[in-house]
Order: C-alpha cells, then structure tokens, then sequence
C-alpha cells in the first residue's frame, strides 16, 4: 500500500489561501472500498471525514484485523481536522507593495488608536452587532406587515423571526440599517443606539440612492450618456448634501457594473457596457458623495457595487451565473471597480452572482486577492440583500453555519438581511471554525468607517430636513437631464428641411404616449424619496411652451405602456390628425429595468409599436421620445420615423429638458453608454468586441448570404452591427474631424513599460463645427492594439472629451495615450504590454474613421 497522490486542495474561502485540506487517495488495486462520512468534535473542536475500510487490506492484514483499517482511518480523519482547525487566522494577504491604502482617511492612525480602544470594551454579542444590518421594516407597523400589506421584510427570511431594530440598537446589536430615511425615523433608532446602548456606538444609515434624494437627476445609464464627469461629480455631491439632511450618511451606489446586455435590467444602474467611460463615472460619484472630506456633515460614504462582474449575468437574466477568463475580467469588468476604490470609495458591495463558479459573497479571490491585496482596499464589505443565506442556494454551504463561515472569511464584513452572523457565529467561534480575530478585523473595518464618517460626533441628522426637490437643485438637474438626451435619427424631410429642433411658426403638437404624463415614470425605479409634484412632465413642459409660443398642445394618452387594449388609439389618431406635428412618448416603464428587471424581448412593451405605426400612417411628421431604462430594438421606428431621441428616465425636470431641447433652446450632446441593437439575438452586442478569425469584413451583410459569404461570423437573417452603436448621437449641427496625428510613430518597448507612464503617445486631432449653430460634442479616442499575444478588441475606448464650438469654428483636441490606455490584461492578471501595432481613431462615436498609427518596438 502507498499513498499515490497527496493533492493539496486550496479552500476558496481561506484568507491566506493555504490549503487547508488534504485529499488521500489509498492506492488499494481493485480493491473495493467502503466509505462512511462521519463528523463529531474533539475536545472542542469540530471535523468531519471520511473513514474508509479497505477489504483487501483487512484481508491482507489478517492479524492486526479490522482494528488497525479503522485506525488508519482515523488518523486520516485526524489530520484532516486539525489542517482546518489548528489553521492560524492571519489578517487577508497584505496589500501588495504597490498597493497605497485606498482610504486615507480610513488608514488614519489617530482613528486606528478611537478602532482599538472601543473593540477592547466589546463583549462579543455587541461584536456581531456591528455587523449586521436591517431594514425597519416593523417600526410603527402592525407585527408581520409593512405598510403594503406585504409580509414584513424585516423577519429573517429562513427562521422567520421579527427583527426588532429598535430593541437591537437600544442594546447594540445592530450596527447598519438599510434604506432607512427622513430624519425622524434615523434619529429615532440613533437615538436608540446613542443614548441606550452600553458603548454608545452609532447606527450608520445606508440607502439605495442612486440618481437622486429628492431632486431627481437622470438614471445611471441616462448621466452615462452625458459622458460628463464632472457634472455627475457635482450631481452626487448635491444629492449627499440633500440625504445627509435626513440621516443616511451612506449610498450603495455607484453600480459600476459594466452590462453588455440590456435584457439585464439593472443596465439602468450603471454606465452601461464600456469600461473606460464606466470608470470615469465611476470616479465621478465616489468623488461627489464624499467630496473630499469624509467627516464633513453633507459626505457620504461611497458603496461601490456589486463586486464583480455582476453585468455579465449569462443571457442577461437578473442573478444568472457569470463566468469569464481572467483577462476579460480585468480588461472589462473590473476597471469601474477599481477606480472607484482609487477615488477613495470606503465600502463595497459583494454581488449575487457566482463568478467562475465561486459566488462574489464567498469569493476570496475577489474580496481577498484583488480588492483588498491588489487594490488596498482599506474599508468594509457589505453583503448584497440575504446574499450570505443565498450561498445555500448556490449549492456551496450545506446550513447557516457554512454559508457564514464561507462568506466571512473570504472578507464580507457585514451581513445584510440573512440575520446569519448574529445567530450562527458564536457557535462557529466557539468551535474554532471562524477566529475570533477574523470576528475583530471585520469590527475593526466597520467602526472605521463610522469614524472616518464622524458619526460619533454627529450621529444625527445634520441641517434643514430636505423634505422635497429643492428649487436651487433645479438647474443642475435639468441641465443633467438635457445632457442625457440621445438624439438618433433627425432625418431630412421631403422639403429638404428636419423636423427638429422645432423652431420657425407656432405649431399645433399631438402629444401622444402613455409616458407623456406620468410623474411617477420620469423619477426612475429608485425614486422612492422623491415626490410627484415636483416632477415636470413632457406634457407640463409643452403645455407651458404653447401658451409662450402662442401654439397649441392636444393629449391623448393613446394606450397604456403594457397593455393591448386599443380603446385609446381612436382618440390619439384624431389629436394627430388635427395635428401639424406629433410628439410620442413610449417606451418601458421604469418598472421594466433595475433589480429583478430583465426582459428577454426588447421591444415597445404592449401594443405601442402597433400604435406608433397607426400614428405614422396619419402622415404627420413624428417625433419619437423614447423612455426606458435600456436600448431597445427601434427598427421599424428607425426606418419610418423621421426624428428620435433616447430620453431614458430623465429625473424631476425630464418635460423641461425634453422641451428645451426639442426647441432648440439647447442641442442635444448625449451619446449612446450601450449599443442599440437591430434584433434581441444579436445580444450582448457591444462595440469593442474581438475580431474572430472570420471577421465579415467587405461583406455587405445587409444581403442574405451567398456560398461566398456565408462563412464568416455573421446572422443569416440580420447584420452583426447596432442600429445605433456605442457612442453615438445626433446634435443639430455637424462636425467634421480631420488630420488625426500621433506625436511618434514608434516608442521603444522598454519606455512603454514604464508602469507609471502616462503620456507615451499623444493623439491630435482637428475637430470643425460645419454647421450653422453652436454645439457640444463628445469626442472620443478609440484604440487597437494589433498583433499581440491576446486577441484584442477591434476597438476600445481610451478617451473622450467635451467640446463646445461655435458655427466654423475649430480646434485641435488631445489624448495622451500611456500605460493604461495601450497595456491589456494577460490570463494571468497581469498588465502587460507588447511589441506590437496600435491604431488611433478620434471621432464622434465608436464608428469613427480617421485614424492614425505607431508601433511599439522590441
Ligand atoms: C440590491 C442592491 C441594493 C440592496 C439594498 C439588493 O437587492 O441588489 O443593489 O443595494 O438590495 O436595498
């Protein structure tokens, strides 16, 4: 007998990634094997096995008996045991030498001194206090209901036992609470913590706010289109500043999740399917919650979420499994994530879905290895909603106490809603299955961040309670609004002219749509702090225009967003045929997108398609608003319907925007943050795809396939590319882009290398208002790098700016090329670069043309 094979298997979730079991494969012949699972505890400490009885050896051992097969077994079991339980708990993995704190603040040494003074004083129960966090559903509502008559959340979702959260902040066993608001309600349980708890420890109040508190600006995906930065930084300062009034210190945004797919609904939440624009917004949000300075009142901490790779969910259905080589992962993915964390971000989220079979909230290649390691992350991860109970789901933890032992030492500090760490950690410590170092280290990140926040000088609700949108608020919003606005088609009409912008003689409108008045629509899915008369509907906004123009305004709402019924159509042809220019809003509802939102069709919902074709049929010129919280497939529309614009959710001041734009009070700048595709098949679509080895180049695709044409990567039914790709958008000017340049046409491979170099390459091009009204365009710089050892995308995007022109006006615009923008990802996570071609274009959407080269050289 000998041992064969002596396989280390490295446990996930270890934090020090050693293994920590070991598997033995007796060499026995044919010998069968009888094996029996048995668990038990020694002296304290729990294991569990495998005992195996080998028959041949038994036989061949004929003296010693079945006594000594069941002793070897034992010692087999033993040693498996103790390899899990003897297992030092040393804190995560350092960051790595290159790695800076990611939260100065948080890396404090004077708050390291207020962490340790007050974990000293800690009993264990108000330990795991700190890291649990609920809802208050139960507060001032009959037992078992919310005020919805639904069963009340606040019950933990396996035992069903109410959590009572005043109880536990009066008795310091609830350190967090999600989407609690309004300064009544925060201070009430603050004061619970702060006055009746034995250490006084404050609650830290986090909440879902993502475009907004009470002045509503655009949905993620609507600020992506802007590709303003610095506007989204400003707008999520305005909205801490407006939450912090009411208490919540603490936003679990940005969603930074990169979707290529608009079936998933939560594209809305994010900045779409580019990872350089997602990463620049990325930076935007964090930068405006915590402007600068943490402690200040009017800050709050950043949530990045959901790590990772969340909007990679297979066939974009919500919680569907994501699985992706490591190169893709970090080219694509991680980038929004990490910039956050750069910025400073102080808190992330650990996603619902598994990645590369390893769910995100166990996952100690993700919240060890790459966050906290490679990034420095210095701050505290937060579950998703009863993502800890859902790993028993996942099939990786057999009961509570596994998916608890499991998601705390991979690194999730805090437990949202599973109501797991409180109830099962004592045991697991007390059996040496969880450290109670692990327990401290993940107090430590909690109460660091509560410092850091200045929450323990300023528990309460600070200032005027901001109670509905705020009238100074208005322009920024509204500006962000008409920022976001896509403009896609704008085609010439048989008289030569466009329909917009919608200048000249007072007109008659037909404003039809089931979108065309409804508040509650233009706020978005996370709204739920907003209110309906603050909102400017189109219909508010033309109404007001009309009489200003001395125009008309005739409504009918048509049909309802999903529904069949055409009871509605009759009223809306006549508006339109009385009309001498209809305006339709249709689209989705913002129920349609966000959490648990995804569609497997991406049409109109209902019979707005058959309506629209209806109106058209009357004649009269079209203009399309198109309101949705994803791309949808616009393809009769786009061969029939001479004006469209993508307006999204737009926020509080959406008829405002949407007015001032479509007169041409404003150009529209907006482009497209995902591709709008020409079919749902062709999905995910997204420009930076890679070639293939059969790429359709020179094939008009348009055409049904011939022998010579059929065996490339294509549709037989539909060509590959969007209707309307990345980066796109119409204005009501025009520009031209020439004598696109390169300073150097080659750069040695040693200076490229230089990981910190910035500027290795600057791209220049000339860029010319052609048309007779002043505009502002995105530009953007997109790259290929060709002939390296990865299979690179066609085209990535490296850089985008913004530039106001007046009519013949023109100017050189700039994009420094360095490390980061012309280095990839390899398989084995690292960022490389390579002797090899890179191609620039500049240009106005992902379908740039002029372009310019160098090479990298050996
Ligand atoms: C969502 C998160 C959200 C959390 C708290 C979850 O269901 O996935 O995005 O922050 O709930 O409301």
């Amino acid at each position: 007998m000998k041992f064969n094979d002596l396989t280390e298997s490295r446990e996930k979730h270890n934090p020090n990634a050693r293994p920590r079991t070991f598997q033995f494969q007796l060499d026995v012949g044919h010998d069968p094997r009888v094996t029996v699972d048995i668990t038990g505890e020694i002296g304290g400490i729990a294991w569990k096995g495998i005992m195996f009885y080998s028959v041949r050896f038994t036989t061949h051992f004929r003296a010693a008996g079945k006594c000594l097969a069941a002793g070897i077994g034992l010692i087999i079991l033993e040693l498996t045991a103790g390899a899990q339980n003897s297992l030092p708990y040393a804190k995560w993995a350092p960051a790595q030498k290159d790695a800076v704190p990611s939260s100065g603040q948080l890396a404090d040494p004077a708050i390291e001194r207020r962490v340790e003074s007050l974990l000293k004083q800690m009993t264990l129960q108000e330990k795991l206090g700190q890291l649990v966090q609920y809802g208050d559903a139960g507060y001032g509502v009959p037992e078992g209901k919310t005020p919805n008559g639904m069963p009340d959340p606040g019950k933990n979702p396996v035992s069903q036992v109410r959590i009572d959260a005043m109880q536990l902040a009066a008795t310091g066993r609830i350190g967090s609470m999600l989407n609690v608001v309004g300064a009544q309600r925060t201070n009430a349980f603050q004061r619970a913590a702060v006055e009746k708890g034995r250490l006084h420890i404050p609650l830290l109040f986090g909440a879902d706010i993502l475009h907004g508190y009470r002045t509503i600006f655009p949905i993620p995906l609507g600020l992506a289109a802007t590709f303003d930065p610095d506007l989204v930084k400003s707008l999520a300062r305005m909205s801490a500043g407006e939450a912090s009034t009411a208490g919540v210190r603490w936003f679990y945004s940005p969603m930074v999740d990169i979707s290529r797919d608009p079936r998933w609904g939560r594209s809305q939440e994010g900045a779409g399917e580019d990872s350089y624009l997602g990463a620049a917004m990325a930076r935007a949000y964090v930068r405006g919650y915590q402007g600068g300075d943490l402690s200040r009142s009017d800050s709050v901490a950043a949530c990045v979420k959901h790590f990772a790779a969340y909007g990679a969910a297979e066939a974009g259905r919500e919680y569907n499994t994501t699985d992706m080589s490591q190169s893709r992962l970090r080219q694509v993915y991680l980038p929004p994530y990490k910039a956050a964390i750069e910025a400073g971000a102080p808190t992330v989220m650990s996603a619902f879905n598994a990645l590369n079979g390893v769910p995100s909230t166990a996952n100690s290649f993700l919240l060890q290895d790459v966050l906290r390691s490679e990034w420095g992350f210095d701050g505290l991860v937060v579950s998703d909603y009863t993502a800890i109970k859902e790993l028993q789901n996942h099939g990786i933890a057999l009961d509570a106490a596994a998916a608890t032992r499991k998601a705390l030492l991979a690194g999730v500090d805090v437990d949202m809603m599973s109501h797991y760490y409180d109830t099962e950690l004592p045991q697991l410590i007390r059996s040496k299955q969880v450290p109670m170092e692990a327990v401290n280290d993940a107090v430590r990140r909690v109460l660091r961040v509560k410092f850091a926040l200045g929450l323990f000088e300023q528990p309460y609700a600070q200032g005027n309670e901001v109670t509905r949108a705020v009238p100074d608020h208005q322009p920024l919003v509204r500006k962000a609004a008409e920022e976001s606005l896509v403009l896609l088609q704008n085609k010439l009409l048989d008289d030569g002219s466009r329909i917009l912008p919608l200048t000249g003689k007072p007109r008659k409108i037909a404003l039809i749509g089931p979108l065309a008045d409804s508040a509650n629509e233009m706020i978005g899915l996370y709204d739920s702090n907003s209110r309906d008369p603050d909102v400017v509907t189109v219909k508010d906004a033309l109404e007001a225009r009309a009489k200003l123009t001395g125009g008309s305004l005739l409504y009918a709402k048509g049909t309802e967003i999903a529904t069949f019924s055409e009871d509605g159509f009759v009223a809306a042809l006549q508006a339109a045929k009385q009309a001498d220019l209809v305006v339709l809003a249709l689209g989705e509802s913002c129920e349609m997108s966000g959490e648990a939102g995804s569609r497997a069709n991406l049409d109109m919902p209902g019979n707005q398609e058959k309506l629209l074709e209806e109106v058209a049929s009357t004649g009269r010129p079209i203009v399309l608003l198109i309101f949705s919280g994803r791309p949808l497939v616009l393809t009769w529309a786009a061969q029939h319907i001479p004006a469209i614009m993508a307006v999204w959710f737009p926020g509080t001041e959406a008829g405002s925007a949407i007015a001032r734009v479509l007169y041409g009070d404003i150009a529209p700048s907006g482009k497209l943050p995902m591709s709008f595709p020409r079919a749902v098949g062709q999905e995910p679509l997204y420009y930076n795809q890679f070639p293939t080895g059969r790429p359709p180049a020179h094939v008009d695709l348009t055409q049904p396939p011939t022998f010579d044409s059929r065996f490339i990567s294509r549709y037989i039914d539909e060509p590959n590319d969007a209707l309307f790709p990345f980066g796109y958008g119409l204005t009501y000017t025009t520009f031209a882009y020439s004598n696109v340049t390169v300073s150097r046409s080659a750069v040695p491979i040693t200076e490229a290398r230089r990981g910190g170099a910035r500027k290795i390459v600057t791209a220049t091009a000339a860029v010319k208002n052609t048309g007779d009204r002043p505009a502002t365009e995105v530009v953007q710089c997109y790259v290929r790098n060709l002939g390296a050892s990865l299979e690179q995308s066609v085209r990535s995007l490296e850089g985008f700016k913004r530039l106001t022109l007046e009519p013949g006006e023109s100017k050189l615009v700039f994009f420094d090329l360095g490390f980061p923008e012309l280095s990839f990802y390899d398989n084995a996570g690292r960022q490389v670069i390579e002797p090899t071609n890179y191609t620039v274009w500049i240009g106005s959407s992902s379908l740039a043309s002029e372009h310019a080269s160098f090479d990298i050289t050996p």
